[in-house]
């Protein structure tokens, strides 16, 4: 049990009606069946329970939430999209915790072409804000497998990554402005458009990532970028992950920074995504073991980006850097190819048990950390099947290991900890990260004492006390409890 979670006080039946009466009944929620959806995550991982559900309308109303659980030590857990992977967004399992759900705050509240800003509500899903931008002719970069549940503002609360971080930047480098309420219910007006702005310490920059830590997000301020008007799209396969660093230097040589994409697939990910996706097929006439996406996208002449594409596969042919490849013929086919990509994680699920892990080493290293990660895993569990894939291009690697065929699950799950020390050790040589793109949420919070030097971890508690000195905000989450 969590000793953060367990100073804040259960919710007395009064501190509930005074939080059900800033809402409404409505938009309270408090049976336990209309609550499951915000209780559990898509794995099933984490399954919590609550006092209550909010769904407030507005900031004025998430600022009142606020205000009556600092003042009556409740313990509140926001929530977006629910498609975090860390358990972040759900709540413990003493059933004493608020869930602050922001879905309901989803308007678009400006878009300026000529500023090339977007300015929405944090419960606005990611899918609505790309198609807002695309109205204008924008492009709003952020692109992850989820975007079509998955809210703004757990995308900046998790600091999200995604496929076109190599061209575009993390969420973090999307954002111009936020408005947050703090633990206390007052409400931060951070919503700049500027490009340029030194003026003291940034503080937007303290609440992305946080997970809900330091305060609530309500609002934000995002970049926008000219929508390229030419696209290329290739699924190439080649014998190892060296040739594929080889190529994205060779792209990025050729094509300057049109390289909007590039992902990694091992055959094993193509072969479960053929076995348990809809209308999926083999995009290349005979099995390579290594896959790459490639996306090159930008201003210009539509198709000649494709012609760019086909020069440099020709060359990387010639270059025995790559044994076959298909260009997409249209907007149709990329889609297809980039659907192949995207459910590597969902059908992973159908395979059994899966391990996940979202780690990233300098890009150079990509080849050798897949050599090492490998052998390790197989070493613990025989018989393994890890799936090293994803985003290449930016040296983000999820490393899910999926049990041997007829394992039982439940062992198999039982080793988490055993795949974590493993695999954590490789990263460690490689000086990675072990977590890239999905926060820490609860399920890497005890491993910031082993990954963070004392003085950052220091600071870290420093900052959190001082923004949230009762920890009503999202507790027993990113940091450890210090005793
Ligand atoms: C992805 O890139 O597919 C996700 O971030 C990975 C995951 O769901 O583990
Ligand atoms: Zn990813």
């Amino acid at each position: 049990m969590d000793q953060t979670v367990n100073r804040l006080r259960p919710p007395t039946a009064e501190t509930l009606d005074r939080l059900e009466a800033v809402v409404g009944a409505r938009y309270a929620i408090r049976d336990d069946e209309t609550m499951q959806p915000y209780m559990v995550e898509w794995r099933d991982k984490y399954v919590g329970r609550a006092a209550m559900v909010l769904r407030p309308g507005s900031v004025a109303e998430v600022s009142q939430i606020l205000a009556i659980a600092n003042e009556t030590l409740t313990a509140i857990v926001p929530q977006g999209g629910n498609t975090g992977l860390v358990g972040g967004q759900i709540p413990f399992e003493t059933g004493n915790e608020v869930v602050l759900s922001l879905g309901r705050m989803n308007t678009v509240r400006g878009i300026d072409a000529a500023d090339n800003t977007i300015t929405v509500d944090a419960g606005c899903v990611l899918e609505a804000i790309q198609n807002a931008a695309d109205d204008v002719d924008r492009l709003f970069p952020l692109r992850i497998g989820s975007e079509g549940s998955c809210q703004i503002g757990g995308n900046i609360s998790t600091n999200a990554g995604g496929t076109a971080v190599l061209a575009y930047g993390n969420t973090r480098d999307l954002v111009l402005g936020l408005e947050v309420v703090l633990a206390d219910g007052r409400i931060w007006n951070g919503l700049r458009r500027l490009r340029k702005d030194n003026t003291g310490y940034d503080l937007k920059n303290l609440f992305i990532g946080a997970e809900g830590t330091l305060g609530v997000v309500t609002g934000a301020v995002l970049k926008l970028f000219p929508k390229p008007k030419d696209k290329a799209t290739a699924l190439i396969g080649l014998k190892a992950p060296q040739k594929a660093l080889d190529l994205l230097g060779l792209a990025q040589e050729r094509s300057g920074r049109r390289v909007t994409g590039f992902e990694l697939i091992p055959r094993f990910g193509i072969d479960i995504v053929l076995k348990h996706g809809a209308n999926m097929r083999d995009p290349l006439a005979s099995v390579h073991p290594w896959y790459v996406l490639m996306e090159l996208s930008g201003g210009g002449t539509a198709g000649a980006l494709n012609d760019t594409a086909s020069e440099i596969l020709e060359h990387a042919l010639g270059h025995d850097l790559v044994d076959d490849a298909v260009i997409a013929a249209s907007d149709a086919q990329a889609g297809e190819l980039w659907r192949m990509r995207e459910v590597v994680s969902e059908v992973q699920k159908l395979e059994g048990g899966s391990i996940k892990y979202d780690v990233s080493v300098p890009v150079s290293c990509v080849p050798d950390f897949i050599a090492a990660v490998e052998p390790a895993c197989e070493a613990l569990e025989p018989g393994c099947r890890p799936i090293p894939y994803g985003h290449m291009g930016d040296g983000n690697i999820h490393c899910n290991v999926s049990q041997p065929i007829g394992a039982d699950k439940a062992a198999f799950l039982g080793r988490w900890s055993e795949f974590d020390e493993v695999i954590h050790e490789v990263v460690a040589r490689f000086s990675g990260s072990i977590s890239a793109e999905h926060g820490i949420g609860r399920m890497k919070r005890d491993f910031m004492p082993m990954i963070k030097d004392p003085v950052e971890l220091d600071l870290m508690y420093a900052l959190k006390d001082r923004f949230d000195p009762n920890g009503i905000l999202n507790p027993g989450k990113v940091l450890p409890s210090k005793s």
